[in-house]
């Protein structure tokens, strides 16, 4: 069902509270999603900003029928074309064939590539403006937020009515009835954020950080920030932007980030003990510890992401590391996180060779690597157990 948000703008999109994945499984949803789409209306002309996931598209269709004349929407904008926001594009244009679509070049490339239709696609830039007659509409390129073919679409409509359309950018994973920021669980919000951040977004912290300088530059009154996922930023402007820009400028907080895979315990063991050393030599420190096969991926990723540093375990078996250790340092070697020291330890029976590789796969991630690791043959006994607590204390002396 659509929702008023402001005079001119109703909200049109889905709100998905099923959705526990995304990106296949590649991305937890636990507080689900929404995927946010937009009428805006102005006094002689109307647009749609975005639409929504394609398993979602008939409802969609019938429930913007229900808002408006399909026929009196005059133009489409696609601020981004994933198939979350784009998938229900086909649904929509068997109505309005001819409608135009505004988006950039890179997008009606990628329109092009997932639909292949000839639909009439209209390229803009930035600074390109779109008036609906009491409402201007301008387009900012936002490439690599967080694909080639984003932009943000920022309206002047008047009084409360400065809004920045970002698309993913500010989005989260989070489930919503009442569609604003002021209106939920502040500190689920800010948590669902940094997830939605350090998973899909840390990888283009530079770009995150020019673009919002370039806002800022342009000195625009704004009333709202409404992404594509989840809530709509209106209370605090500034603490959210704010915020981004700590989380994309190699972000830290005081916490070591431990996690391990184990077979028979002794990894684990050594884990519990290093975390009990660091906090004694550092109390002032959080430190976490997460099972890599039993805990979420995305998660144990956030955790990371915001670590000052991380220690990576694993016994060794065949010759290597465990199949959940593998995956992780493959993920976080792909968000690229920035600022961290890091430092491997395991156990094994014979040959050893797992600590080893993970300090290579923690150099490949691009951390600092502190120590040669903590490795233990078979079941660490009382005095293993003291020497681990002594490695924690050495290594959390090594983040002074
Ligand atoms: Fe929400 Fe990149 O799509």
């Amino acid at each position: 069902m659509s929702k008023r948000i402001t005079e001119k703008v109703t909200w049109v999109g889905k709100i998905d509270w099923e959705l526990k994945s995304f990106h296949g499984h590649e991305l937890s949803t636990y507080k689900g999603s929404s995927y946010n789409a937009y009428l805006v209306r102005g006094n002689n002309k109307t647009a749609l900003i975005d639409t929504v996931w394609q398993p979602f598209d008939k409802e969609f269709v019938t429930n913007l029928k229900k808002e408006i004349d399909l026929h009196s929407i005059d133009y489409i904008i696609m601020n981004h074309n994933e198939i979350d926001h784009s998938g229900s594009l086909p649904e929509l244009m068997r109505e309005i064939p001819d409608t135009p679509i505004y988006c950039t070049a890179k997008g009606e490339g990628i329109i092009r590539g997932h639909y292949h239709k000839d639909w009439n696609f209209v390229n803009v830039k930035t600074g390109d403006n779109l008036d609906l007659g009491g409402v201007m509409l301008t387009f900012i390129e936002a490439s690599m937020l967080h694909w080639p073919d984003t932009m943000f679409t920022y309206m002047n409509g008047g009084d409360g009515e400065h809004i920045l359309f970002s698309n993913d950018g500010f989005g989260q994973h989070y489930a919503s009835e009442s569609l604003f920021d002021d209106c939920v669980d502040k500190h689920e919000v800010y948590h669902e954020a940094m997830k939605y951040y350090a998973n899909i977004l840390n990888l283009y912290s530079f770009q995150v950080t020019k673009k919002i300088k370039e806002i800022l530059a342009m000195n625009l009154p704004l009333d709202m920030i409404a992404p594509s996922h989840g809530i709509i930023w209106r209370s605090n402007l500034t603490e959210i932007v704010e915020t981004y820009l700590k989380w994309a400028d190699a972000y830290q907080e005081k916490q070591v980030t431990i996690f391990y895979d184990t077979m028979w315990n002794s990894t684990r063991k050594l884990a519990e003990t290093i975390a009990k050393g660091i906090r004694k030599e550092r109390p002032d420190v959080v430190v976490k510890l997460y099972n890599s096969s039993m805990d979420d991926k995305n998660h144990i990723a956030t955790e990371v992401f915001r670590a000052e540093a991380v220690l990576v375990g694993s016994p060794t078996i065949n010759y290597g590391f465990l199949y959940s250790i593998g995956g992780m340092l493959e993920m976080i070697k792909g968000l690229r996180f920035k600022n961290k020291k890091a430092a491997a330890f395991g156990s094994y029976g014979w040959s050893g060779g797992a600590v080893k590789q993970i300090t290579e796969g923690l150099k490949g991630c691009g951390f600092e690597i502190v120590n040669d690791g903590f490795e233990t043959m078979w079941v660490p006994d009382e005095s293993t157990l003291a020497k681990a607590e002594e490695y924690g204390m050495q290594f959390a002396k090594s983040l002074k």
